[in-house]
């Protein structure tokens, strides 16, 4: 059988300028946009960014589908099994179908299940990434926090699902971006707080779109759970990010044997 391509679309953080070339390619040609939305009658920030390129209704099928955000795993497969059923019919027909992703589908996405499922229900279907501009990026870019120089290490935590390491991280990290912060806001500030850490951290929600708030000193924030487009940009600086002295990696590694 041949099917349609299914296009896992990044269409960026929220601003539509931040969608690319290749993005707009993709949606204005797809069959089918899919847009995931958190619950039925919540919106879908990925539409506000694609609608701005999309074909008109009548040329082009544009699929609201909602995935509950949730913790429990077995929520998550009621809500694509719901998903593959309105899906799979429109790939079998040999539609394209370009799934929106907001920022991009490789980071923390729900395309990610259906890109790892699509080849296993459809053999021999095309499935095609296309970038976008991750909030990661988006953040940084906003605050003119760099997010690494030189010798810094990143590290990237789903914050909601717990965060009994963030002290450990913290210390080990020259920058932390805490994704997904849902209720683990109050745990953060007290990671923060034993790390010494507070001052150094940056609150933004929904970065690049117009209702953009950013929080430099977040000892005024009160822990209450966090915009669900929200991450706390934590940057050590101590490294300075400069190259100094020689650290060539074999140098490296004969440190770690002595
Ligand atoms: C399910 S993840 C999706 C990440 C997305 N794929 C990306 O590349 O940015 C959702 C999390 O991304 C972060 N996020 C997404 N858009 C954001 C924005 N415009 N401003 C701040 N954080 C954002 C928040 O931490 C949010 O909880």
């Amino acid at each position: 059988m041949t099917y349609g391509t299914l296009y896992g679309v990044g269409v960026g953080p929220g601003a539509p300028d931040l969608l690319t070339r290749r993005a707009i390619k993709v949606l204005r040609r797809a069959d089918v946009i899919v847009l995931p939305r958190s619950s039925y009658y919540g919106e879908s920030v990925a539409w506000k960014t694609v609608r701005t390129v999309a074909r008109k209704p009548e040329e082009q099928e544009h699929l609201f589908l909602t995935f509950p955000m949730k913790r429990d795993p077995t929520r998550h497969k009621e809500a694509w099994d719901k998903a593959f059923a309105k899906i799979g019919p429109r790939l079998e027909r040999g539609l394209s179908v370009a799934f929106a992703t907001e920022g991009d589908p490789s980071l923390y996405s729900t395309f990610i299940y259906l890109q790892r499922e699509a080849p296993i229900r459809w053999p021999g279907i095309r499935v095609m990434v296309i970038p976008g501009v991750s909030s990661v990026a988006a953040v940084p870019a906003v605050t003119g926090i760099p997010l690494a120089d030189g010798l810094e290490r990143v590290a990237i935590i789903p914050a909601g699902y717990g965060v009994t390491d963030l002290v450990d991280v913290l210390n080990r990290f020259d920058t932390t971006i805490l994704m997904k912060i849902g209720s683990e806001m109050e745990n953060i500030f007290e990671a923060l707080r034993i790390t010494g850490l507070t001052d150094k951290a940056t609150y933004v929600s929904r970065a690049t779109m117009p209702q953009q708030r950013m929080v430099g000193n977040i000892r005024e924030m009160t822990p209450e759970r966090g915009d669900c487009f929200a991450m706390i940009i934590v940057s050590r600086k101590e490294r300075s990010g400069v190259l100094a002295g020689d650290v060539s990696p074999g140098k490296l590694l004969e440190k770690a044997d002595a």
